[in-house]
């Protein structure tokens, strides 16, 4: 049996750094999540910096390209503000992304072929950076070539509308966006949606490389871990303080 080629893991923390901003304060922090998930053999880590700052903030930007001891990689909105951010902390990898501030998270794939001249004078500042630039696309052809384009060195396919409606049609889509992207010499990774169940079909994509995943691992380290804690608060009660 001939092994099958190694799938790279980078784990999206922003919503780790939801939960802090729900109250506020400093804990849970994204820096140690980080860490973690480096420890248990993530390739890579994700942060979305939105123009908002909803989750992710500057200053974990800042400490994680000091602590990321993989690849960071950083998602952005092609905006001339987060170009100058990414310019002057130097993540490993930017994704640029398509951003509304109304979302609940990134809706569709960056419209390369619709927005060429601004995105490639963004991958160009960013590739002269000595950053590894990502555009992320929907699985079509016209964005896969707009991409190469575009002068990226990668691209991540959206698999978000396959997770919604997990069909032969939309995987179809991804296989053959894969095939050319890989043709024209860009890498291919994929995200969005993927959990423990739906991310099986994609593993046989043989020009896929590497996967971001997010809000499935975040919420099955919620439940997974829960008990400990609880288990935690008990015996801090028990003992009547101290951990
Ligand atoms: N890739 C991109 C470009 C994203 O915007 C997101 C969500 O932040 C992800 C991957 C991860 O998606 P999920 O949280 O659904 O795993």
């Amino acid at each position: 049996m001939i092994a099958a080629k190694k799938k790279l893991l980078c784990v999206n923390i922003d919503h780790v750094a939801t939960l802090r901003q729900a109250r506020g304060g400093v804990e849970p922090d994204p820096v140690h999540a980080a860490a973690i998930c480096e420890a248990a053999g993530a390739d890579g880590i994700t942060i979305h910096l939105r123009e908002d700052r909803r989750h992710i903030q500057d200053r974990d930007l800042r400490l994680l390209k000091q602590t990321v001891q993989t690849t960071l990689n950083l998602e952005m909105a092609v905006t001339g503000e987060m170009t100058a951010v990414a310019l002057d902390v130097k993540p490993h990898k930017v994704t640029l992304v398509p951003e509304r501030r109304q979302e609940l998270t990134t809706e569709g794939g960056l419209d390369v072929a619709g927005a060429l001249g601004p995105i490639r004078l963004a991958v160009d500042k960013l590739r002269e950076g000595g950053i590894h630039v990502s555009l992320f696309v929907d699985p079509e052809e016209h964005q896969v070539r707009a991409a190469k384009a575009a002068g990226a060195n990668a691209i991540e396919i959206h698999t978000g509308p396959w997770c919604h409606n997990p069909g032969g049609r939309e995987l179809r889509r991804i296989i053959d966006s894969a095939a050319l992207a890989q043709s024209v010499d860009l890498v291919v990774c994929a995200g969005h949606g993927l959990n423990y169940r739906n991310i099986q079909p994609l593993l046989e994509i043989e020009p896929i490389v590497e996967f971001n995943i997010g809000h499935s691992i975040i919420s099955r380290a919620v439940l997974t871990g829960l008990e400990q804690a609880v288990r935690d608060m008990k015996a801090v009660i028990a003992a009547g303080g101290g951990l």
